[in-house]
This record gives structure tokens, C-alpha cells and sequence, in this order.
């Protein structure tokens, strides 16, 4: 997964593909560059390493030209260096591209074009499309590029440039997000807004299989058999600030801040004012058809997978329809038993992950009703879906997924209780006092953010440990899962998730003096027997700091230190539980002096396999 970006206009292109490059790090930023054309060649810059090195480079030597384009990478054919950066360029560097995807039949592409004599210079997939728009070019552009598309299998968005046809760019996409910024007597192109926002609000959504040449003046746009496609503007209506920091230190922080605007508005116009139901104007299903779902399957990926164990906890106790929840690297190569009486939920903050995407394919080849919950209009999870839930959670950032998690959680409940009012299986006295619940939870987040010292020592005083454990039982294992993986991504502690009955059968063995065990008491029908695990730990001196209701005096006898979160229904009190741990793995991370927004060897959208 790579951003890419591209411009043409009367200005310099070096400073908009910098900027641009610098939003879109979050989706891979092990190395970068840029290439542009100055009137007589094309010049390519680029570097391994964090974009300032990049910058730096141009510093010293710029390059200047009013066309251009650029790529910050995470590495997937080829270790990350100088010569597997991009822009890849032909045998003559004529003509350059950046690529974000996988050219799955390059190796053969590759091997052809080496007979006919091309020479290679990088281990990448990507460089064979630069040679074969060498290959094909017999003085017209976008039929040679038109060619290698003809060609190339795989995942891809595509920006390139020639210095033959200096006053275009073409780009093309499948599978991989591209959007066109247009502006006045310039445009952009790029894979996210975040990178296109300073400059337009106009932008295009370039769809699978769509071919845009762009001029300073024009874009134009044609699909696969190249019949032109009149596409709509897409107004953006985030404010420019949303993209930004917005005075945090990190953008992990910002986002764990966002999470009471964040969950408001996920559910704003949702929740009906009386309580009595929930309203999907996305959705507008009807009793038969949710009489026909006859098993529900959740696939996801990390944190989405998270919020998809707390989903079979939901539709199983309120719908009483039977939930399968599978991470989506093992779902599709499973032979999954899907068919047209399921409903498959699909979670995805980005809407890109190629695995969710490939498993939500391969449930519609099923036969499944196909139901996307994600953050991003217009992403391919969004588009290959029958239905969408958005989550309003505005753009994430930081590679660790906050707000993200905490309305798929929002959504989740919000759906069980929609599916629950069409089958019957949940009184209105019961639905009235989830939706009053849902209401409060903003307020009731803002508050837990207030004061957040506590944590902040806690994380000081453990965040040095090499292990720490997280347990809990039913919806608090769910939690404990995702606390778990937040503390180990961006603080590089070993940290394990266990549901708290389990741990007597093998880990309970690592639990040794000064163990930091996180123990949710968050569920009273288990909280007892949560109790008993405590107690467990505590015999073997592991130091437990307790996350329960407030009122609960009880858990103080047996742990070291509490954690309160505001008293509220058992089904909700995961999107409360988690801010705590959300925080915490926060704190670590900073008292350990961890790059927080950009933990090693992570990105932010995973669009390979
Ligand atoms: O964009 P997605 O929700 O599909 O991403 C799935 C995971 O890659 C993501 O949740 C990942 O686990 C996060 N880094 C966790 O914080």
C-alpha cells in the first residue's frame, strides 16, 4: 500500500506533491519521491527512509517544473531502498510512473520484456508498467497506456507521465482508491483528499476500471471500453482542519478526543426521537427479508475484527440469529458455508483492506446479502457492497484505529437493534433503554476524557514492563482483545488478551510477581466469576489494575488500582471500556518515546494481501 499524488497547472508541481505526499503518509512511508518534468526532461527524486529525507534532498536540489508526480511507499515487491522507490521509470526515463497496488503478473512481464532487451533496475512489481508504456508507445499516450492495462493483472492505482506528452497525466485505478482534485487551470490527483483538501473541494472518485487524462484544463474520463464517463463532482465537506493535527501531539490523541463527536454523529438522525426504533434510511429493510437471514457472518481485519467480536455478541443476544465472526485472511480460504440466507457484515474503517474486500467477493460469489459498516465514502468495501453503514468518525489518521472502533461499535449496536425490531426479538421497554443509552454515550466519553492523569501514570508506572496481560470475560474479553492490540502496536509491548476463564489452562504459568494484569469487570452476569480470575492473578503477585462500573466497591478489595468508567448498560459499556486502554497504550507509547502515529513496519490501510 503506497499514496500517490500527481499535478499539473501554471505552478511549481514540487510543493503540492510534497504536501500531498505528506498527508497521504499514513498510507506507507518507508520511502518516497517525486518526478518532474522541466521543460526538456523528466528528473526523478527520490529516497528510502521518512519523507524528510526526501525533502531534504530537494532542498539542496530542486526540481522545477509545472507537471508532476509522486508516491510515498510501504514496501511489498522489494525491500525498501533507493532503487525499489518511486516514480519507476523505462529504459530511457521517458516516462514515469508511481504505483499503489500489486501487478500480479509482472514476473512474466518482467521476464518478456528483459528478452526483448529492457533493463531493469528495481526488485519491483511496479517498474515493468513504466517499460511497457515504452514498449507500446508509437506517439500516442493513453493508447499505449491503454495497452498496458490490456496487460497487467493485479491491484493498482496509476499515475503516469511522459515528457513526449508533457501537458497530460493519465491515471487509472482497480481496486485501489484514486480521486482527481479539479481545480482552476490546474488539478490533482491523488489517493486520498486528505492530500488534495488545501487545494479543492471539487474532486472526482475515479471507479474500477476508469481512465482519466488529465490536463491543466481538463479531465477526461473513460472506462474500460473507452466510452466516456461523465462523472459527477464529489463536493468534499470536511473542513481543511479535520485532516489535520488540530493542536494535539499526535494524531492518535486528536482522534481518541474526536471519539464523543465522533460517536454523536454516527448516530445522529439514526436513533428515532422517541426511542421506540432505529432508522436506517441506508438500509430499508423489511421483515421478510430479515426473516430470511438465517446465520449472520462478521469479517474484518485488527481492530475492525475487534468491533466484530463485540457485533456477534450484539445480533446474537438482540436478534438471537446465529453469528460466525472470522478474521478475512482465513474467511475466504476457508471454503465459508455462505449462502443466500446470510447476511455477511463486512468492517472496515478504510473500506480499502484488500483482504476484507477479497472476502466480501467471495460472499457475494456466495450467494450472501453483503452489508459494508465503513468510514470512507466511495471505498471499494463501500462500492462492492449491497448496503453501507457509515461510520461518521471523519478521517483517521494514525495507524492505530480509535474512533474508528468506538462508532463500529456505535453501528453495531445500532444494526442489532435495527434487526431486532424487524424479527421481534427485543420489547420496546428493552429497545427504549439501548437507544436512551446510545444517547448518553458521547456525553458520558467527554467526561472519561476529562481527567486522564490517572492513566497517564499508570502508563508511566507500567509502560516499561516487557509483558502485560489484558482478561475479561464475554463482551470484556471483546475489549480486552482490542486493549491488547493497541498497547502491542504502538508501544512494542508483548501484550496478550485472554478471556479471563481460560487463562487456568496454560498462561496463567507467565503470571509471575509484578506482571501488570488489566482485568474488565465491566459485565455483572459474569462478575463473579471475573472476580474468581482476578483473585487467580493476584495469588501469583501480579500487580491488576481493575476497569469496572463506577459504584463498584466491591473490585477494590482485589486489585491494586481501578479504573472507573460511568455506570451504563452492559451492552454499551465496551465503547466506554475501551478509551482507557485506548489511552493507556496511548501513554506508553509516548513514555517510551515511540513514533505514535507511525509505529514500525505498520500502515495505516493494508491493501495487499
Ligand atoms: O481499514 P480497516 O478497518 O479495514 O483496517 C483493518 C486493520 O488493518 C486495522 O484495524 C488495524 O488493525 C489497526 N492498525 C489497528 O489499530
Amino acid at each position: 500500500m503506497c499514496g500517490i499524488v500527481g499535478y499539473i497547472g501554471p505552478e511549481q508541481a514540487s510543493p503540492f506533491l510534497i504536501e500531498g505526499l505528506s498527508k497521504l503518509e499514513y498510507r506507507g512511508y518507508d520511502s518516497a519521491g517525486i518526478a518532474v518534468f522541466d521543460g526538456n526532461e523528466v528528473h526523478n527524486k527520490k529516497s528510502v527512509g521518512r519523507l524528510g529525507i526526501l525533502k531534504k534532498k530537494l532542498e539542496q536540489s530542486p526540481l522545477e517544473g509545472h507537471i508532476g508526480i509522486g508516491h510515498t511507499r510501504w514496501a511489498t515487491h522489494g525491500r525498501p531502498s533507493d532503487v525499489n522507490s518511486h516514480p519507476h521509470t523505462d529504459c530511457t526515463g521517458n516516462f514515469v510512473v508511481v504505483h499503489n497496488g500489486i501487478i500480479e503478473n509482472y514476473m512474466h512481464l518482467k521476464e518478456r520484456l528483459i528478452s526483448k532487451g529492457h533493463v531493469f533496475t528495481s526488485e519491483t512489481d511496479s517498474e515493468v508498467v513504466a517499460h511497457l508504456v515504452e514498449e507500446y508507445y508509437e506517439g500516442d499516450f493513453e493508447a499505449a497506456v491503454k495497452k498496458v492495462l490490456s496487460e497487467i493483472t493485479g491491484s493498482y492505482a496509476l499515475v503516469f507521465m511522459t515528457k513526449h506528452e508533457p501537458e497530460k497525466l493519465i491515471c487509472t485505478k482497480q481496486d485501489n482508491p484514486l480521486v482527481i482534485g479539479l481545480g482552476q487551470g490546474e488539478n490533482f490527483i491523488a489517493s486520498d483528499i486528505p492530500a488534495i483538501i488545501q487545494r479543492t473541494r471539487k474532486t472526482y472518485i475515479l471507479s474500477d476500471g476508469e481512465m482519466a487524462v488529465v490536463t491543466k484544463d481538463s479531465v477526461w474520463v473513460t472506462n474500460r471500453q473507452g466510452v466516456p464517463v461523465n462523472k459527477k463532482v464529489f463536493e468534499v465537506n470536511w473542513d481543511a482542519e479535520a485532516a489535520e493535527k488540530g493542536g494535539y501531539e499526535h494524531f492518535m490523541s486528536k482522534e481518541i478526543y474526536e471519539q464523543p463527536k465522533a460517536i454523536r454523529e454516527t448516530m445522529s438522525s439514526r436513533l428515532a426521537t422517541n426511542n421506540s426504533k432505529i432508522i436506517f434510511d441506508e438500509l430499508k429493510w423489511n421483515r421478510e427479508e430479515v426473516a430470511a437471514i438465517r446465520k449472520v457472518v462478521i469479517v474484518a481485519c485488527g481492530t475492525a475484527y475487534h468491533a466484530g467480536i463485540v457485533g456477534k455478541y450484539y445480533i446474537e443476544s438482540m436478534a438471537r440469529i446465529p453469528v460466525e465472526v472470522d478474521v478475512a485472511s482465513e474467511f475466504r480460504y476457508r471454503q465459508p458455508l455462505v449462502d443466500e440466507h446470510t447476511l455477511a457484515i463486512f468492517v472496515s474503517q478504510s473500506g480499502e483492506t484488500l483482504d476484507t474486500l477479497a472476502a466480501m467477493k467471495e460472499a457475494k460469489r456466495l450467494g450472501a446479502k453483503t452489508l459494508a459498516v465503513t468510514n470512507v465514502v466511495g471505498s471499494s468495501i463501500s462500492r462492492e457492497a449491497d448496503n453501507t453503514i457509515l461510520t461518521w468518525a471523519g478521517p483517521e489518521i494514525a495507524v492505530a484505529s480509535t474512533k474508528a472502533y468506538t462508532t463500529q461499535l456505535v453501528s453495531m449496536a445500532m444494526l442489532s437493534i435495527y434487526i431486532a425490531g424487524l424479527k421481534g426479538t427485543l420489547s420496546e421497554e428493552r429497545t427504549h433503554e439501548l437507544i436512551a443509552g446510545l444517547r448518553n454515550l458521547p456525553g458520558q466519553v467527554h467526561e472519561m476524557l476529562e481527567d486522564v492523569e490517572e492513566i497517564k501514570t499508570f502508563a508511566q508506572q507500567y509502560g516499561f514492563n516487557e509483558d502485560v496481560f489484558f482478561i475479561g470475560r464475554s463482551l470484556d474479553y471483546a475489549v480486552a482483545l482490542e486493549g491488547s492490540l493497541k498497547l502491542k502496536e504502538i508501544s512494542y509491548i508483548h501484550a496478550e488478551a485472554y478471556a479471563a476463564g481460560e487463562l487456568k489452562h496454560g498462561t496463567l504459568a507467565l503470571i509471575i510477581e509484578g506482571v501488570p494484569v488489566i482485568a474488565l469487570a465491566t459485565q455483572h452476569d459474569v462478575y463473579e466469576k471475573t472476580l474468581s480470575n482476578i483473585k487467580e492473578v493476584k495469588a501469583r503477585d501480579a500487580v491488576v489494575i481493575g476497569v469496572a462500573m463506577q459504584g463498584d466497591d466491591e473490585i477494590k478489595k482485589y486489585v491494586d488500582h481501578t479504573i472507573f468508567i460511568p455506570k451504563v448498560d452492559k451492552f454499551l459499556a465496551p465503547i466506554l471500556a475501551v478509551i482507557p486502554l485506548q489511552l493507556l497504550a496511548y501513554y506508553a507509547a509516548v513514555t517510551r518515546g515511540c513514533d505514535v502515529d507511525k509505529p514500525r513496519n505498520l500502515a495505516k490501510s493494508v491493501t495487499v494481501e
